[in-house]
């Protein structure tokens, strides 16, 4: 397969729109498929649906070079690709597990294409997906509607993704590791040549079977979520250690080669589309095989907990919350993106307004988002300076580059006011009017 190879990616969200952008722009010619017609319009449009540094550049180019191909059509798409990438949402359920419903439709879908088919289809599975999907369920769906074989008459490989929001297309275009869970060795060599094509011979690519492939992605998540519980959980012991700073004790552990300095970051504790879901989808997984994860649990735990550890340093130092203006600076779940799903700015405000707050949020991008969520019960400031004027308490929830000039905008605006900073990103001190407490410092 040349670098003129086509492909389909099944799924236009922010995995599948950044990876199929990244592939044209490495050579791939591409179909996006999405049943969402109005998102398909945009994109062909040359319009991002949403957010996400340097992808609106890039789907211009896509676009205008021809070589992306949004359509709502998964059949003429899939007519001339022989590698099918499946990148469709697996969002949680109310009780913690995974919903499949959109992996089951696509690959019943994808099924009834390959009977048609006449040359050989890899299906990839990129969607996070419980340990024995892609053979239980994926396999099944696509054997029964095909009436073939996979490994035989088709391929099928599940090959995680670790593209984060915020640098999605930076990541994607420099992947850390590129795993090919490989049902079958021919499929295993095709896609391994079509990521080598595109990414060159020096790309770190590790071959394993499927069940394992799975695993990687729910440890990894896993893994960085429980890093970062861990070092809540050292905050928030500083908190109540007078001289103790988090960030010092994260910068000497981090230089453990062992540990490792990244995600290390202490703060109001993690959200987005992944980390909470993927932790809960594991518990769930694990439990359904008859395993305690204990430290999964803990990991979760602490994560549930810690937006009352914001709410206790408001409390303590600003005593009772009813009647209070309080300011959020970022309802995004982190910085350079507008999503705000399991953004702990968004469990903060409801807690907050629960205890009787008048709360006004600002978010550099997340405002119409929050706004569509919140609707009137909270107040919403188009300017960093219309969100602090009059605040009681303000509390920086997510580290805009936009919120690095706070300090100036508050000596010049704020009254005597409460300054909560849950990442510690100000760089100021309390003065005469402004009482500034840092989330890891006593
Ligand atoms: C995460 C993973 O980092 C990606 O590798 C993975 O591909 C993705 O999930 C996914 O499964 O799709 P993402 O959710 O976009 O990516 O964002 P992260 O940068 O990982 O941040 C997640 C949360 O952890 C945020 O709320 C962030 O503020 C928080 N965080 C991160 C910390 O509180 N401290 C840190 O040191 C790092």
């Amino acid at each position: 397969m040349g670098k003129t190879a086509s492909v389909t990616i099944v799924g236009m969200g922010f995995v599948g729109l950044t990876t199929a952008t990244v592939f044209t722009e490495r050579g791939a010619f591409v179909y996006g498929v999405d049943n969402d017609a109005e998102k398909i319009r945009n994109i062909a449009k040359a319009k991002a649906p949403f957010f996400e540094p340097e992808l609106d550049k890039l789907i211009k180019k896509s676009i205008s070079s021809g070589k992306l191909m949004p359509t709502t059509d998964l059949s003429s798409a899939t007519k001339t690709s022989s590698i099918v990438f499946i990148c469709v949402g697996t969002p949680m359920r109310e009780n913690g597990s995974v919903n499949l419903e959109f992996i089951e439709k696509v690959s019943k879908c994808l099924g009834k294409e390959i009977a048609r088919a006449r040359r050989y289809v890899v299906v990839c599975v990129k969607s996070t997906v419980p340990p024995g999907t892609t053979e239980n369920i994926v396999k099944k769906n696509l054997e029964t509607a095909s009436g073939k074989i996979a490994g035989k008459d088709f391929g099928l490989i599940m090959t995680p993704e670790f593209l984060r929001e915020g640098s999605a297309v930076a990541d994607s275009r420099n992947p850390h590791l590129i795993v090919i869970g490989a049902g079958d060795k021919k499929s295993g060599s095709i896609v391994r040549r079509f990521f080598s094509d595109l990414y060159g011979r020096k790309a770190n690519i590790l071959e394993t079977n499927i069940v394992t492939a799975e695993m990687i992605k729910y440890a990894n998540n896993s893994f960085l979520a429980t890093k970062i519980s861990f070092i809540n959980t050292v905050a928030n012991i500083c908190n109540r250690l007078p001289g103790a700073d988090v960030d010092v004790i994260a910068g000497a552990i981090g230089a453990d080669p062992r540990i490792g300095r990244l995600f290390l970051a202490a703060g109001p504790g993690y959200g987005g589309s992944c980390f909470p879901k993927d932790v809960m989808g594991f518990i769930d997984f694990c439990s359904n095989i008859g395993y305690d994860p204990l430290l999964l649990k803990a990991t979760d735990a602490v994560n549930r907990q810690q937006v009352f550890s914001v709410l206790k340093l408001i409390e303590e130092n600003l005593g009772p919350i009813e009647g209070k203006t309080v300011a959020i600076l970022g309802t995004a779940f982190k910085r350079n993106t507008d999503d705000i799903r399991e953004s702990v700015s968004i469990k903060l405000i409801h807690e907050l307004l629960e205890k009787g707050a008048r709360v006004r949020a600002h978010d550099p991008m997340a405002l119409e988002n929050t706004r569509k969520l919140l609707k009137d019960a909270i107040s919403y400031a188009s300017s960093v300076v219309d969100a602090v004027k009059d605040a009681d308490c303000i509390i920086l929830m997510t580290d805009w580059d936009d919120y690095k000039t706070l300090v100036r905008t508050l000596s010049k605006y704020a009254k005597r006011t409460l300054v909560i900073d849950t990442r510690r990103f100000l760089k100021m001190k309390s003065t005469g009017n402004l009482h500034y407490v840092a989330l890891g410092r006593p």
